[in-house]
């Protein structure tokens, strides 16, 4: 399927690696022209170099902190208007909830939460000036199903997903859809640390971590970095206009739900 936005120019944050990756690459495979960022200049140099030489699209790299208003400002101005905006930042760490601070929750709800919002302040404009745009932003299942541990990821994802809901359909009557994809567990670096995690608690070793979480997945494995860039690149395509302000789990069947 042609998804019709090859020559569109797409802003995706955190993406050096792991399901950011995964979606710039599969805009590009649609020879959609990237902005990507990452904290980190030599892998995200490195992913840019590779995403040019294999899709022959246009790519500039920003390497800053999305997360702060210098650095979103930085990349921001590199980026200039853009058709695409894919929002994305680490996660919160782990704890109990009677360890966070104050400190701790504005920390997780500017990275997770008032990010993303002001990316979209900044970009929603021109995108509903023109008459079209996308945006999509990286949650986590965590909003429809809470992780305990990850209480300041459920905190701030959840607002997010509120501010969305009302502000997707403010913007679609301009061309322009606002959804979240919610990855459940998929095989990236953060995958891999919690496995670490798990295994240094049990007395296990990683691999035996990961055999017990893939099997409480009915799809009994954890999700491709690809599998959920494609669905990215879908939410971008001209295909996808009537799906406004959705929450889009993609986790394997992993939480036990009708709706
Ligand atoms: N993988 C999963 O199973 C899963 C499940 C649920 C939710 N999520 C959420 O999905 C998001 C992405 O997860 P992932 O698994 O793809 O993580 P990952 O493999 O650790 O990759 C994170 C990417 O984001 C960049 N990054 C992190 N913090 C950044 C910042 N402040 N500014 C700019 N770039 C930043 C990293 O590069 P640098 O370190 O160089 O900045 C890297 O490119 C996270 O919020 C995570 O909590 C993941």
């Amino acid at each position: 399927m042609d998804l019709g936005i090859s020559g569109k120019r797409a802003l995706v944050c955190a993406s050096s690696r792991g399901l950011g990756r995964g979606c710039a690459v599969a805009l590009a495979a649609e020879g959609v022209n990237l902005v990507m960022n990452a904290r980190t200049v030599g892998p995200l140099e490195a992913a840019a170099q590779e995403i040019r030489t294999t899709h022959g699209v246009e790519v500039t790299a920003v390497a800053d902190d999305i997360t702060t208003e210098a650095g979103r400002a930085r990349v921001l101005a590199a980026a200039g208007d853009v058709d695409i905006l894919v929002t994305n930042a680490g996660g919160p760490p782990p704890g109990l909830w009677s360890d966070w601070e104050r400190e701790d929750f504005i920390r997780a709800l500017d990275a997770n939460m008032l990010t993303p919002i002001a990316l979209m302040k900044a970009l929603l404009p021109a995108m509903m000036a023109q008459g079209w745009g996308r945006v999509v932003n990286i949650t986590s299942v965590s909003v429809k199903s809470p992780i305990p541990a990850l209480g300041l990821s459920n905190a701030a994802r959840a607002g997010l997903t509120g501010y969305v809901a009302g502000t997707s359909r403010q913007v679609a009557p301009s061309g322009v859809t606002i959804n979240n994809l919610l990855p459940g567990i998929h095989a990236t670096a953060r995958a891999e640390a919690l496995d670490k995690g798990v295994a240094e608690a049990q007395g296990i070793t990683e691999a035996e971590a990961r055999a017990a979480r893939e099997a409480a997945i009915p799809a009994r494995r954890y999700g491709l970095p690809s599998e959920f860039g494609a669905t990215c690149a879908f939410l971008c395509s001209q295909q996808a206009g009537f799906i406004v302000g959705q929450n889009i789990l993609l986790d394997g069947g992993a939480v036990n739900a009708t709706f």
